[in-house]
C-alpha cells in the first residue's frame, strides 16, 4: 500500500476535524473547527451544540482538507473514522458523512478508536516509540495506561474510576473562575504559583493501575472556599492565592500520573512510554514525566503539541496501519460510547 492517501474523520467530542495522511506518516493536511466559544458561556462541552455544528461544518472541513493536500477524493485508499468513544450525536455525525462518502465513490471504511488514535499521534514524530510500550492517553474524557504490542494489540492495565484528568483540569479552573477549557488556564496560573504551598493529593485506588482525580478536586473545591472566607465581601480570591492553588494541584495531579505510568513501565518490564492526549500539552507535565523517566531509564515520547488535542490526522494514520494489518469495517458500523 505505498503512497496511499488516507482520509481521516475525526467527531468524537466539539472538534470536526478532517485530514489527508500519506502512507500513514505524512500529513498533507489537517483541518480542524471547533465550536468552542459556543460552549464556553456553559462552562463544558453541551453536546447538542457540538453536533449541530459539526453537521453543518463536515462537509466543507473534509472539503478543505482535500483541497490542502491537493487531491480528489478519488485519490483516498481508505476513510478511517472514530467510532467511538465520544458523545453519541457527534461520533454518529461522522460515521454517517464518512459511510456516505464510502458508499458513494466505492472507497473502504475502517472504524478507529479515538483512545488509540491519540496514542498513534506520537508516531508523527521523527524518533518513533517502538514496540512493546506502555501508553498513557490523559485526555478531557479519558485518563487510562494501555501496554501496547502492536497497533492492533492494546491491552487497557488501567483507567481512572471518577473524573479524567483533564476534567479535573477543566472543574478546577470553574471553580476557580478561570473559563473553559481549564487546561490551559490552569497552566498559565501555575507559572506564577508555588506548587509545594497547599498539599494536595489524588486519592489511592484499589488497582495499581487506575486513577482518581475527583477526590483532588473536591479539595480544591472545600480549600478555595475556606480562604474566600478569609475575605468577607470578595467574591473572588486575590491572584496569589488562585495561582498556588492551581500550581499546587498541578503538581499533585502530574506525579500521580507519572509515577503510576512508570511503575507500570516496570511491571511490564518496557522502557518505552507514550504519554498522549490533550493534557499532555503541559508544559509542566512534559518536564515532569521527561525528568521521571530519564532517572528511570525509560525513553519517554510525546506527540507534538499540536497533535495532543483532537486531530483527525491521528485517525488517518491509525487507520492506515490498521488496513495494512487487514482489519475492515463493515457498513452496519456502530458508534461504541465507551
Ligand atoms: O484530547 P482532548 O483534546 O479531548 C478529549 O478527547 O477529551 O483533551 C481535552 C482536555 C481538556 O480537559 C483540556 O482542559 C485539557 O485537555 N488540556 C490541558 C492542556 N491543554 C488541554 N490540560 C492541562 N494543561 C494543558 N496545557
Ligand atoms: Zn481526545
Amino acid at each position: 500500500m505505498a503512497n496511499a492517501f488516507v482520509l481521516g474523520i475525526e467527531t468524537s467530542c466539539d472538534e470536526t476535524s478532517a485530514s489527508i495522511v500519506a502512507d500513514g506518516k505524512k500529513i498533507l493536511s489537517n483541518v480542524t473547527a471547533s465550536s468552542l466559544t459556543y460552549h464556553k458561556k456553559y462552562g463544558g462541552i453541551v453536546p447538542e451544540i457540538a453536533f449541530r455544528m459539526q453537521l453543518e461544518t463536515i462537509a466543507e472541513v473534509a472539503d478543505r482538507a482535500l483541497a490542502e493536500a491537493g487531491l480528489t477524493i478519488e485519490k483516498t485508499r481508505l476513510i478511517s473514522v472514530t467510532d467511538g468513544p465520544g458523545l453519541l450525536g457527534s461520533l454518529l455525525t461522522g460515521l454517517s458523512f464518512a459511510k456516505a462518502v464510502s458508499l458513494g465513490r466505492r472507497i473502504p471504511l475502517l472504524g478507529v478508536n479515538h483512545l488509540q488514535g491519540h496514542i498513534y499521534s506520537s508516531f508523527f514524530n521523527k524518533v518513533e516509540p517502538g514496540f512493546p510500550f506502555v501508553a498513557l492517553v490523559v485526555s478531557g474524557g479519558h485518563t487510562s495506561l494501555f501496554y501496547v504490542r502492536d497497533f492492533d494489540r492494546i491491552a487497557l492495565l488501567g483507567a481512572t474510576r471518577d473524573d479524567a484528568c483533564g476534567e479535573a483540569f477543566d472543574k478546577v479552573a470553574k471553580i476557580l473562575g478561570l473559563g473553559y477549557p481549564g487546561g490551559p488556564a490552569i497552566e498559565r496560573q501555575s507559572k506564577k504559583g508555588d506548587p509545594s504551598r497547599i498539599q494536595f493529593g489524588c486519592s489511592n485506588t484499589k488497582e495499581p493501575f487506575d486513577f482518581s482525580f475527583s477526590g483532588i478536586k473536591t479539595g480544591v473545591f472545600y480549600y478555595a472556599n475556606t480562604q474566600l472566607r478569609k475575605y468577607p465581601g470578595n467574591r473572588k480570591l486575590p491572584g496569589p492565592i488562585v495561582s498556588d492553588i492551581c500550581a499546587s494541584f498541578q503538581e499533585a495531579a502530574i506525579d500521580s500520573l507519572v509515577a503510576k505510568s512508570l511503575s507500570a513501565c516496570a511491571h511490564k518490564r518496557t522502557s518505552q512510554l507514550v504519554v498522549a492526549g490533550g493534557v499532555a500539552a503541559n508544559n509542566r507535565l512534559r518536564e515532569k514525566f521527561s525528568q521521571a523517566a530519564k532517572a528511570g531509564g525509560v525513553d519517554c515520547y510525546f506527540p507534538s503539541r499540536q497533535f495532543c488535542t483532537d486531530n483527525a490526522a491521528m485517525i488517518a494514520g491509525l487507520g492506515y496501519q490498521l488496513f495494512r494489518r487487514g482489519v475492515r469495517s463493515p457498513m452496519n458500523l456502530c458508534a461504541v460510547l465507551d
